[in-house]
């Protein structure tokens, strides 16, 4: 028997909401911070399997999730498409060298890079329980390519979305070397035991709307097709974060089986909007977790009775804060398991 999580994406209105929450993994948990300070960085946890495999069930220990997500990141993929990758204490990633000033022609791929990574996948399936569902990932080729360009982190992607008008066709040409490699790794992971995979574009929301259709609604379009073509059957969970009123086309125009939504849409709008019976998943706003309180039992129940009516995955608007008290986990997993169809 499959869980209520697998079931709900694949279109079917389960009694009880099931839940999970994005970066549920990570540093809010003090058995993860643990672990980290044991192994050194980030990095060397990704690739330390067993490490990684532990942490991705932390959460599902602790809470009981209905999903358990691959303990890795986005950016995992430009390293294995030859970009050096580091995380500095205090700075955040950096990718080198970086394709503002490099072309994409002189990187040498490194597939050896994503095969820990399934090795993962495989670690953590194996002990799971058959009703928790296992979740790959991959960051979307715009977010992931904003990294690539620029090699860091920037405040509103201006070099990436600069170079994507002045170049476009050097800009595709990155874009289309990240779908072919997030093709091959979204497949690698379900073929190592992922049931569901999520397309992460965290930047999306920067992007005017001719830009948003050729770099968030294309990609995610030929990604979802070219991966639906090897396993029609696994549902895939588009998250264009940001998007705001572009979001309608983006389910309409992708193809995915399912939408994420983040906390700056009005879930009753959005469920008004959207395709009727799409699956969505979300919107809680992940500060409402880290202040808890009489506010944060309204709103969840605000988000519970605004997708009463369609296929429905609890989550925040985007990943829980390192901060965020357990104790308001807890109270947040009573409010949506107590909460009944
Ligand atoms: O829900 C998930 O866990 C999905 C996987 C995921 C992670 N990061 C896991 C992660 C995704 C989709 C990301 C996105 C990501 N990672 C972005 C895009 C912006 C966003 O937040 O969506 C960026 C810029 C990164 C790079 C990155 N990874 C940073 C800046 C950090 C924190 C700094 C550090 O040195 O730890 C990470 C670490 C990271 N990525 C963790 C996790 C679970 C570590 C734990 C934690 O920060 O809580």
């Amino acid at each position: 028997m499959p869980g209520i999580l697998l079931d709900t994406l694949r279109g079917n209105n389960a009694r009880r909401r099931p839940l999970w929450l994005m970066r549920q993994a990570g540093r809010y948990l003090p058995e993860y911070r643990e672990l980290r300070a044991e192994k050194g960085g980030f990095l060397a946890l990704v690739y330390d399997t067993d490490a990684a495999a532990e942490i991705t069930l932390q959460p599902i220990r602790r809470f009981g999730f209905d999903g358990a997500i691959l303990f890795s990141d986005i950016l995992i993929v430009p390293y294995a498409m030859g970009q050096d990758l580091q995380f500095l204490a205090g700075e955040g990633p950096k990718l080198t060298p970086r394709l503002v000033d490099h072309a994409l022609s002189g990187l040498t791929q490194v597939p050896e890079r994503l095969s820990p990574i399934y090795e993962t996948v495989r670690k953590v399936r194996a002990e799971l329980a058959v009703d928790k569902t296992m979740l790959g990932f991959a960051g979307s080729p715009w977010t992931v390519a904003t990294y690539m360009v620029a090699g860091e982190g920037s405040r509103d992607q201006h070099d990436t979305r600069a170079m994507a008008y002045r170049d476009p066709q050097a800009f595709g040409a990155i874009i289309d070397a990240v779908i072919q490699v997030t093709v091959e790794y979204l497949c690698g992971q379900i073929e190592a035991g992922a049931e569901a995979v999520q397309l992460f574009d965290s930047w999306a929301g920067s992007l005017s709307p001719a830009q948003f259709e050729r770099w968030v609604i294309a990609p995610n379009a030929a990604i979802t097709a070219a991966v639906k073509a090897r396993h029609p059957e696994i549902p895939i969970i588009g998250f264009p974060k940001g998007s705001g009123e572009k979001l309608p086309a983006y389910a309409r125009e992708t193809g995915v089986d399912a939408v994420g939504i983040d906390e700056t849409i009005d879930p009753i709008w959005a469920a008004r909007e959207l395709p009727e019976g799409l699956p969505v998943q979300g919107n809680l706003d992940p500060l409402l977790l880290l202040a808890g309180g009489d506010e944060l039992d309204q709103q969840a129940r605000a988000v519970l009775d605004a997708f009463a009516d369609r296929p429905h995955v609890f989550n925040l608007g985007h990943g829980i804060g390192q901060h965020t008290p357990i104790a308001n986990v807890e109270q947040l997993l009573a409010i949506v398991r107590n909460w009944e169809r």
